[in-house]
């Protein structure tokens, strides 16, 4: 493997519209954490950068909800997002922010060098514009009648009530929610990278020179290669971001995913003025810690911007991360189905490593991943403290009793002493492999190993039996159990590193390396370790019980909402329920509407006449199985244009709580025709 001189280390900065979660922390965090804590103590030269991403619609959405402005809601989840980092440990050498007016000089200069040496491409198209707020319209700002599930409030972009993904153009009737008004087309000019041109470059480089990244992040971006690249947008109609710094784009600003990478740019310039060494220089390795939902903006987009710039260097890994779930269940800021990190650290004062400890043991390093708070209590309990914390608390309360704290010089050393002994080296060499190759579950494992051998060696040879007849045999098992103690505190600092540090005060090591690791006199005889204390304390039933309850009262209050989305609705007279024409109709014929994903042409007899209706019940009904039906229908609702055809009335549905859908139809089959009352 190549030798570097000195590494670059990211982590995705997160958006400052929302505070932290697990899932954040066991996908990006919580890795990244470990990898520069262990280069570090590796003595190598390393800087971790990170900090918040401050613009992008959903900042200004939020925004204008709380009717504060933009800057406000970044300035408030920075504090909030920064403090949780420092809390957790989780060791940035900056934490910086998009906001910062050295990131708007990188930015904007690192767009000027792209657009000077003619790599963009310039390019107009029809885009929704508010006259009344005289400006574009963001998918976000536009709302309307979903056209699959006639949800009224659908955005632009998707809609939440069936989830689908729209354009804005799919919206029946659009509004701007800036003004209320009516949106029109208009010409907007905006500049692309032009990402077709990397194509082949980028092949070559992932493809084949990198066939070491992981399996899930290979894989992603050969599909997106794979299926063609498209010049993309790096402009955007809104009034919140970096300037475009060109004549003309007054009103433009930087799309937030070409902004937010150069941030990494921006917090290395603001950490140190030696920051081209770190960016510029091919011996400094790059590794970009995201999730899975940004790979192919590290993995195409971003090293395609450094490409076309042509002085920077590109990512040697990114080693993404899939999902965590929380109780078999996506974790979701909208539902409130998530553990908050400040939430967490409220109930579990001080038991940061506990968390750190769950969620790297379960890192959803290969696959999508599930934190129950079970499986932490049941890892707390059987690993943490039965393991790590009753090992090290013999060993040094032993140390204590028998020789006052002073390591105690080792005899002659037995078959067993020597198998554990070499064993030592070998999990600090396996520890390390493993996290070099971004295998943090298997690193933690491997260096719990060790807790596993000290703690069984410490059983088989049962020293308190020995005190009296085997004081020589004594000694020895005292010294090699805390070699082990003390290198446990090294191996283990990248994972737990507030225990770990605690367990070096105890030790009376302070000043650590990695290459200490596997040294097996590193207390040397007469050297003092004190009685400690408890590293890990029991969590009990009751606690673990709390938080689940807590979620499950998330999770009524969710259903309830979504429940209460089809509360009865206030009361109306017979009269004017005697208004709708409610009838019993047959599906002649079915088909799909060309390019719509949800939408299907019925054609239906209702007894009076042939007609045809527009539906969106593809997702859940195919043509065939449509033909043929009994359903009822409202006659008499107002026609309506949808994609071009004129559908007259409506199919009758039935909608649980999640939106899905399930036709009405007689229990018997009727005359075409009858009306429902
Ligand atoms: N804010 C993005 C997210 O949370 C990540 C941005 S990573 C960066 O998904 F590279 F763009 F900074
Ligand atoms: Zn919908």
């Amino acid at each position: 493997m190549k030798r570097f001189k000195r590494y670059l280390v990211t982590s995705a900065l997160p958006y400052a519209n929302g505070p932290i979660h697990i899932g954040h922390l066991a996908g990006v965090y919580v890795p990244s954490d470990i990898y520069t804590r262990y280069l570090r103590l590796k003595g190598e030269d390393v800087i971790s950068v990170c900090g918040s991403d401050e613009h992008g619609v959903p900042i200004t959405l939020k925004a204008r909800k709380e009717g504060i402005t933009p800057q406000q809601v970044v300035d408030r989840y920075h504090a909030i997002n920064k403090k949780a980092f420092e809390d957790f440990g989780i060791a940035f050498d900056i934490y910086s922010r998009t906001s910062n007016k050295i990131h708007y000089e990188t930015a904007s200069d690192f767009f000027l060098n792209l657009y000077n040496k003619g790599e963009f491409i310039e390019k107009t198209s029809l885009q929704y514009y508010d006259n009344e707020a005289g400006c574009f319209l963001a998918d976000r700002y536009i709302t309307g009648e979903c056209p699959h599930c006639h949800n009224e409030n659908a955005y632009g972009d998707q809609c939440e009530k069936c989830g689908t993904s729209l354009s804005p153009s799919d919206l029946i009737n659009p509004r701007s929610t800036i003004s209320g008004s009516q949106p029109v087309m208009k010409e907007t000019l905006h500049w692309y990278l032009p990402l077709d041109k990397y194509e082949p470059w980028l092949k070559k480089w992932i493809l084949e020179e990198h066939t070491e990244w992981k399996t899930n992040v290979y894989g992603q971006c050969k599909s997106w290669l794979d299926q063609g690249l498209q010049p993309r947008a790096v402009s955007r109609d809104l009034d919140w971001g970096v300037p475009v710094p060109v004549k003309g784009a007054e009103g433009k600003v930087l799309y937030v995913w070409f902004d937010a990478p150069i941030g990494y740019i921006s917090a290395t310039r603001e950490l140190t003025p030696d920051w081209e060494k770190y960016w510029k220089d091919p011996e400094t390795r790059m590794i970009h810690f995201i999730g899975k939902d940004n790979i192919v903006f590290h993995c195409i987009i971003f090293p395609s911007m450094l490409k076309a710039e042509g002085s920077f260097i590109l990512p040697d890994n990114v080693p993404a991360n899939e999902f965590l779930n929380l109780e078999n269940d996506k974790i979701s800021t909208s539902r409130n189905w998530a553990v908050w990190l400040h939430e967490y650290l409220e109930e579990f004062p001080g038991k940061q490593d506990v968390l750190r400890y769950a969620l790297c043991a379960n890192a959803p390093e290969t696959k999508d991943n599930d934190f129950t708070w079970k499986d932490l209590q049941a890892r707390n309990n059987n690993e943490l403290v039965a393991i790590l914390g009753n090992f090290v608390n013999r060993t040094l309360v032993l140390a204590n009793n028998y020789y006052s704290g002073k390591v105690p010089e080792p005899g002659d050393l037995s078959p067993f002493d020597k198998e554990v002994l070499e064993s030592i080296p070998r999990l600090a060499e396996s520890t390390a492999a493993a996290i070099e190759n971004f295998r943090f579950r298997e690193g933690l494992k491997e260096a719990m190993n060790l807790a596993r051998l000290g703690n069984k060696y410490l059983a088989d040879t049962e020293p308190w039996k020995l005190i009296k007849t085997e004081p020589g045999r004594v000694k020895t098992i005292i010294n090699i159990s805390l070699q082990i103690t003390a290198n446990l505190s090294i191996i283990l600092e990248p994972f737990l590193p507030f225990s770990m540090k605690k367990l070096r005060e105890w030790t009376g090591l302070d000043k650590i390396k990695w290459q200490d690791a596997g040294n097996v006199s590193l207390l040397p005889p007469g050297h003092q370790v004190n009685k400690g204390g408890l590293l890990f304390e029991k969590i009990e039933d009751e606690i673990i019980n709390r938080q689940i309850e807590k979620l499950m009262n998330t999770r009524k209050e969710n259903e309830g909402s979504a429940a209460g989305a089809a509360a009865v609705k206030s009361a109306v007279t017979y009269e004017d329920f005697s208004k709708m024409d409610i009838r019993t109709a047959t599906v002649l014929e079915a088909e799909k509407v060309p390019k719509t994903a949800k939408l299907l042409k019925l054609k239906i007899d209702c007894g009076t006449d042939i007609r045809t209706i527009v539906s969106g019940i593809a997702e859940y009904y195919t043509p065939e199985s449509m033909v043929g039906r009994q359903i009822l229908i409202i006659a008499n609702l107002e026609p309506r244009t949808i994609k071009g055809i004129e559908s007259k009335g409506m199919i009758l549905m039935a909608e649980d709580p999640n939106g899905k859908l399930t036709l009405v139809s007689p229990v018997e089959k009727t005359g075409n025709g009858s009306t429902v009352k």
